[in-house]
């Protein structure tokens, strides 16, 4: 292990795209091919595979799920040479397996990494989210907040009316009222059948996604990575942990979390300086999918490091046989 602590993140974030674009390259021969698995597996082993060549000794603390539940990926696994800054990483290879399978719109492949200690270790549980773009005041919306009370706060601050407000939500029976509250204010909805980190940032670039609130309850880790994406890009998300049943809740525990009932912000989320890294791998309005022409496959990755707010997109274009 090295004891160089310092987090090197703009030596880094090369690196990390570089990550991001191989885990969509390897899924791209299973756009569309129905089977989630086998696209999540060949993106978690490239994914794998490029980590481990980076110059960082890292823990994965938002992975593939708990030791005994994923063989690659997981919660707690070390990554990298060793040989490097001691760093936390979050993950998804594949976010929006699904979407992937199916070849509907906004899959992505996504990463970010903070100097350890940086990152919420949040359980492999729902969690309840919030979030809107940059340019609010603090708390404009909050979780306590009614659907509509939601819609009506935002256009308020925004100076339209409620009509005017686009939200995004993952259409899920969980949120039939949710749904009906927001329409009740004569706002749109986006729905979304999957991918709520895709669905959150949306709200970062409103004017560009037409997205300008993000609601509903998905995974827990998406939501720290969606967190880590706002650090980046600006904006506001609120989450807190939902349980189930006793053996989430032992989850919670062993993660350290103490207070369930808890709404964490995006800089309690995401404590420190991060960098962030994903790659299109169905087309969709954040991002273009992986394109195919004879002999060439191209991908674009959005890379962005919250201490300067930088923010580049990179086309990669590889030769294939
Ligand atoms: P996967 O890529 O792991 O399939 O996750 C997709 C996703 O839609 C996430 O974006 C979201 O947070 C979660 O699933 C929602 O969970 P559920 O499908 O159980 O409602």
């Amino acid at each position: 292990m090295s004891d160089d602590t310092e987090f090197h993140d703009r030596m880094l974030s090369l690196g990390l795209a570089r990550v991001a674009e191989q885990a969509a390259l390897a899924s791209a021969d299973l756009i569309g091919r129905g089977d989630e698995k086998a696209a999540d597996q060949a993106a978690v082993n490239a994914m794998r595979e490029q980590l481990n060549l980076l110059d960082i000794a890292g823990v994965v603390v938002i992975g593939e799920g708990e030791r005994d539940e994923a063989p690659m990926l997981y919660i707690g696994e070390e990554v990298g040479t060793g040989n490097g800054p001691g760093v936390d990483i979050a993950l998804d290879p594949l976010e929006g397996t699904t979407l992937t399978a199916k070849d509907m719109p906004n899959a992505l492949t996504v990463i970010a990494m903070g100097p350890r200690g940086s990152m919420l270790h949040a359980p492999d549980v729902y969690m309840e989210k919030l979030a809107v773009g940059p340019g609010f005041e603090p708390g404009v919306v909050n979780l306590d907040m009614s659907a509509s009370e939601r819609v009506e706060a935002l256009a308020a601050a925004k100076g339209c009316k409620p009509s005017d407000i686009t939200v995004c939500i993952l259409e899920r029976p969980r949120h039939e009222e949710m749904i009906a509250g927001v329409r009740s204010t004569g706002a749109a909805i986006r729905l979304i059948t999957d991918g709520d980190v895709a669905g959150v940032m949306h709200c970062a670039e409103a004017d560009v996604t037409g997205i300008d609130m993000y609601m509903g309850t998905g995974g827990a880790p998406e939501g720290v990575l969606a967190a880590a994406a706002l650090k980046c890009m600006g904006g506001q998300i609120f989450g807190r942990l939902l349980f189930r049943n006793d053996d989430e809740v032992s989850r919670a525990t062993r993660a350290g979390i103490t207070d369930l009932d808890r709404v964490y912000t995006r800089d309690e989320m995401v404590t420190q300086d991060v960098i962030f890294a994903a790659t299109g791998v169905t087309g969709g309005s954040l991002l273009p999918g992986i394109r195919r022409e004879p002999g060439w496959v191209t991908t674009e990755t959005l890379l962005m490091r919250s201490k300067t707010g930088s923010v580049r997109r990179m086309e990669y274009r590889t030769p294939v046989e």
